[in-house]
């Protein structure tokens, strides 16, 4: 299928789920200023993309029930593409995207109002673009102004990311070619930060997080990918237990773990891996307990990875093998928190592993897609939480279908505290990998980058 067709066939799957009379209005991100006239570097709206392929800022899709597809994008100027690039423009956008009709975007407050008239629907993105409610608003405005000349004005809108998350949830064969190309350029850039740390250490050379983050960049542009798919974590010693931490500037010192934890986003889709290594490529005792019980805790949760699943199954599975071990090691103590059923009950083992194992990957890294069984949704228990005291509500959690990529991301984050074992402290070990469901099981698409300890100093000893 060319690319032009498999974006109108994923056009024509929105309009038939408009229904009679609907019309659905998708734009494209807004471009946000750094710093004075500098803006950040542009990224489009995902929905838009997902629709159109098209990636230019100042554009928007429209499609009705009926399957009409116009496009609104900036026009062709002379003047404005020296500076800023070549544009598509409106004449040339129909043979290129296959939309039936494309205008000028500078047109959209005159021709939307038009396109609304006697519609009974607006779909829309619910807050995903700033002020887009408020020109809705303004162009059904304009529809109710002309009401006395027999036009009728939509009488519902409806939040268009239901149908589409639905979509973008289920992976097609095209999205999956992708989001295993850009696995490959992230596993990659991690083997290369972790031979260059090793490298420079042995070489007697200063090594800080942002030499590290240098080389994550260097693979990914190297290899294709328009940039990270999100702030790149390079995180070393005690700065791995800062779960939000950015690749910054502190020494790493021989003898710490460095946690890495980045991906790129190639042609739209997002890459999203985490290893955890010895800096001068040699776990120490304490690291190395800790690092395989991370990995023991992963590989349950990947078992728990397959068709039938539920999204939760994976993190429980995580949580019942990091529960044992954390007794085992001595970083919980039996005699104070009990046995592991205890400690899963109780969520203790919470001091040390505080979120959860995976989440939807996608264009976004955190991407869209509900967490809950559709058609289970009005079901639900209530319970205490044993930690906030707050009343939870648990929906029946997704059941895995194939073509569903998520990540699966144990960790172990030890704080300096009372009671807490001093050979542990400060360690922060995080292993994540990416996970296509599949018919039997899960395809992890990120494997080219080790993860046992043994083959993680075999290549930093190379
Ligand atoms: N890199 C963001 C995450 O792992 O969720
Ligand atoms: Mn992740
Ligand atoms: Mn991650």
């Amino acid at each position: 299928m060319t690319a032009v067709n498999l974006y109108a066939q994923r056009r024509a799957r929105v309009a038939a789920q408009l229904g009679a009379g609907g019309i659905a209005i998708i734009p494209t991100a807004l471009e946000h200023p750094r710093n004075r006239d500098s803006d950040f570097l542009f990224r489009h709206d995902s929905y838009f993309y997902y629709l159109t392929g098209f990636t230019e800022p100042h554009a928007s899709l429209v499609i009705t029930a009926e399957g009409e597809c116009t496009l609104f994008c900036q026009p062709k100027d002379m003047e404005r593409e020296i500076w800023d690039g070549i544009r598509l423009g409106p004449e040339a956008a129909p043979a290129a995207l296959g939309v039936q009709a494309a205008h000028a975007i500078t047109t959209l407050d005159t021709h939307l109002p038009r396109m609304l008239e006697n519609r009974s629907t607006v779909w829309y993105p619910f807050a995903i673009h700033k002020g887009l409610e408020g020109r809705v608003d303004g162009w059904l405005h304009a529809v109710r102004a002309r009401v006395r000349y027999g036009a009728l004005c939509p009488e519902q809108q409806r939040d268009l990311c239901g149908i589409l998350d639905e979509m973008r949830l289920v992976k097609d064969d095209h999205e999956l070619d992708i989001m295993r190309r850009a696995s490959q350029i992230s596993a990659r850039a991690h083997i290369r930060a972790m031979q260059r740390s090793a490298a420079m250490l042995r070489a007697g050379q200063e090594v800080r997080e942002y030499h590290l983050d240098a080389e994550l960049l260097h693979e990914f542009r190297q290899h294709g990918s328009q940039y990270p798919a999100y702030g790149s974590i390079v995180a070393g010693g005690a700065n791995a237990c800062v779960l939000h931490y950015r690749a910054d500037k502190a020494l790493i010192q021989s003898g710490d773990l460095v946690l890495i934890d980045a991906g790129c986003e190639l042609d739209g889709y997002a890459s999203d891996i985490t290893r955890t290594f010895p800096a001068n490529g040699k776990f120490s005792g304490p690291q190395r307990e800790l690092y395989d019980l991370v990995l023991a805790s992963q590989d349950a949760a990947i078992a728990a990875t397959h068709q039938g699943a539920r999204f939760v199954e994976p993190h429980e599975a995580t949580v019942a093998v990091l529960a044992q071990g954390m007794l085992d090691v001595g970083l919980l103590d039996k005699n104070k928190v009990g046995s592991a059923q205890d400690v899963i009950a109780n969520r203790s083992y919470f001091q040390f592993y505080m979120h959860r194992t995976g989440h939807w990957l996608g264009m976004d890294v955190h991407d869209c897609g509900s967490y809950v069984e559709p058609s289970q949704v009005g079901q639900f228990s209530e319970r205490k939480d044993p930690l906030s005291g707050e009343l939870i509500k648990d929906r029946p959690s997704r059941i895995l279908q194939p073509g569903m990529v998520l990540t699966i991301e144990p960790g172990i984050y030890v704080r300096p505290g009372a009671g807490v074992p001093e050979q542990f402290w400060n360690i922060g070990i995080r292993i994540e990998d990416d996970a296509v469901v599949t018919a039997t099981g899960c395809e992890l698409i990120t494997r080219d980058v080790p993860v046992k300890a043994d083959e993680i100093e075999a290549l930093m000893r190379a």
